[in-house]
C-alpha cells in the first residue's frame, strides 16, 4: 500500500517506536524519527529510507530542531518515550519525580506544541499518539512517580485532544508491563516474568507488536472519529480480575 502520509516518531529507538516505524514504512508512510541513540536511529533511518534527529527530551531545545527538520505537512505524531522508576516513596528523589515527569510528560507536551504547525498542514485530520501506563488508571506500590507523569499524560491526552479538534485527534495508549528494553528492567528472572504475566487474564505480557498495531491504527484514516481516548492494551490488566 502506497500513501502520501508523513509522520514523526519520538523514542523511534526503542522497543515499541522502531516496531511501529516497520509497521508504518510497510504502509508507505513516510517518516521522520527522533530518538536520544544515534547508533539505533541511524541503521533504523537507513533501513527504512527516513530522516531523523538525535537528541535528549531533558533538553526543550531538541523540540523545535526536531519539527524544523521533520519539515511540513504532518499527519501524525506518536510520543513513545518514558521511564519506569519503581521505587518506594522512602527511596523516590526530587530528582527522579522531575526527570519522570520531563521524560514523559512534558516532552509529550513538548513534542505536540512544536509539531503542531505541521499537523495543521495536514490535508486530512492528524492524528496524535501518546503513551499513558496500567499505572495511571490503577494504584501499585511502589509506583508514585511513573504513575504520577503516566497519569499527566492521560490528562494532557484529554486536555490537547479538546483544544485541538477537530483537526487534530489525540489518543493514548495504556500498556501493562510490555517486552521491551523498558520493561525487561523489571523482568529480573523468566519466574518472575511468569508470575508477573499471571496476573493479567489473558496470562502473557506485552509484546511491542500489542501496542505498534493500536498506534498503527490510531494514525490511520480508519481511526478518524476516535479522539480523546486512552485506550488499555493490557492483557485485562485494568478491568479484569479472574481469580477471587
Ligand atoms: N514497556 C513497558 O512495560 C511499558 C509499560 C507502560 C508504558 N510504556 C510506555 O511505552 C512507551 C514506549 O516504551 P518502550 O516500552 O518501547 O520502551 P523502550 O524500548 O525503552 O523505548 C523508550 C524509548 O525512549 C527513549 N528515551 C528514554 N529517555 C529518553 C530521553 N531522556 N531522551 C530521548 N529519548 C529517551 C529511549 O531511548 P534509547 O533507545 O536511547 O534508550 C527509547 O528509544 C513509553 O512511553 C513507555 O513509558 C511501556
Amino acid at each position: 500500500m502506497t500513501t502520501n502520509r508523513r509522520m514523526l516518531i519520538y523514542g523511534a529507538g526503542g522497543g515499541i517506536g522502531s516496531t511501529l516505524c516497520r509497521i508504518l514504512h510497510d504502509q508507505g508512510v513516510r517518516l521522520h524519527l527522533a530518538g536520544r541513540t544515534e547508533t539505533k536511529l541511524a541503521s533504523l533511518a537507513q533501513a527504512l529510507s527516513a530522516t531523523y534527529t538525535v537528541g535528549d527530551v531533558t533538553d526543550t531545545a531538541f523540540f523545535a530542531r526536531v519539527a524544523q527538520e521533520a519539515g511540513e505537512p504532518l499527519d501524525g505524531l506518536v510520543y513513545a518515550v518514558g521511564t519506569i522508576t519503581i521505587r518506594s516513596l522512602q527511596r523516590l528523589t526530587e530528582a527522579d519525580f522531575l526527570n519522570d515527569f520531563r521524560v514523559n510528560a512534558l516532552g509529550a507536551a513538548l513534542a505536540v506544541q512544536t509539531a503542531l504547525p505541521a499537523l495543521k498542514k495536514s490535508a486530512g485530520v492528524a492524528s496524535v499518539v501518546l503513551f499513558s501506563s496500567v499505572a495511571a488508571s490503577q494504584g501499585f506500590a511502589n509506583h508514585a512517580s511513573i504513575g504520577m507523569a503516566k497519569g499527566a499524560v492521560s490528562a494532557l491526552t484529554l486536555a490537547l485532544a479538546a483544544e485541538l479538534a477537530p483537526k487534530v485527534r489525540v489518543n493514548a495508549i495504556a500498556p501493562s508491563l510490555t517486552r521491551t528494553p523498558l520493561g525487561e528492567n523489571l523482568l529480573g528472572s523468566e519466574q518472575m516474568a511468569a508470575s508477573i504475566a499471571a496476573l493479567h487474564a489473558l496470562q502473557r505480557l506485552g509484546e511491542a507488536k500489542d501496542m505498534a498495531a493500536l498506534a498503527a491504527f490510531l494514525l490511520s484514516p480508519q481511526a478518524d472519529w476516535i479522539t480523546g481516548q486512552i485506550i488499555g492494551v493490557d492483557g485485562g490488566r485494568s478491568t479484569l480480575r479472574t481469580k477471587g
